[in-house]
């Protein structure tokens, strides 16, 4: 069983997707052991306590710094012991140390076909305005590795999502979801707690 971790900060639709997918069983040997959240009113929270799984709240808000935020997540994550960390929608900077006692144990979903639409201030609604406005064709969703840099690290897997006339944000942000987010982090996590998952000089390789 792959012991995992998501981490969220909003309505935790990528959340449902892993958690439908082990109740339908296309996502096997994977427990979710727990759900950590930067916001007390992530709808994501709502999901965990409704799926009965082990939810917890750390809010930088509550700390006197940055510092003792990242120590405090650093231990909540500690303390479920896990063997995979997944960032499903978790907008924060994941603390440095953090990162490297997780090394290549740690997956992100981001809206775009990294290296496109991606990096500092590219996140949620964000992202796909910004595709709108340079009028690309095809987007995606791209799960990574996460390294120390923002979503720089060994691509897991991507899936292109067409663009259409008269898309507004929030329709795109859907349709990624849908055709995209949705399908490849379940099956992301299925491959790695399957041991296909193989990261070698910064890229993935994935087994028959
Ligand atoms: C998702 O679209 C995810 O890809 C994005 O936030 C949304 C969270 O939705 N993440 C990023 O932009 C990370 N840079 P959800 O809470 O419904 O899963």
């Amino acid at each position: 069983m792959l012991r995992t971790v998501v981490c969220v900060s909003g309505g935790g639709t990528n959340l449902q997707a892993i958690i439908d997918g082990i109740r339908q069983g296309s996502v096997s040997d994977v427990q979710i052991v727990r759900v950590v959240s930067n916001n007390k009113n992530a709808y994501a929270l709502e999901r965990a306590a409704q799926a009965g799984i082990d939810a917890v709240c750390v809010s930088p808000r509550d700390y006197a710094d940055r510092e003792q935020f990242n120590e405090a997540l650093l231990r909540e994550v500690d303390a479920a012991a896990p063997d995979l960390v997944v960032l499903a929608g978790f907008l924060v900077v994941i603390p440095p140390a953090l990162i490297r006692k997780y090394e290549n144990r740690i997956i992100n979903i981001h809206p775009s076909l990294i290296p496109s639409f991606c990096g500092t201030g590219y996140y949620g609604l964000k992202v796909h305005e910004a595709v709108l406005a340079r009028g690309v064709k095809v987007t995606g969703a791209t799960v990574h590795f996460v390294d120390e840099g923002t979503d720089t690290g060994p691509i897991i897997m991507q899936k292109p999502v067409a663009v259409m006339e008269g898309d507004t944000p929030e329709v795109l942000q859907r349709r990624v979801m849908e055709e995209a987010e949705w399908i490849i982090l379940p099956e992301s996590l299925n491959l790695i707690a399957g041991g296909k998952v193989k990261v070698s000089a910064g890229r993935v390789s994935i087994a028959e």
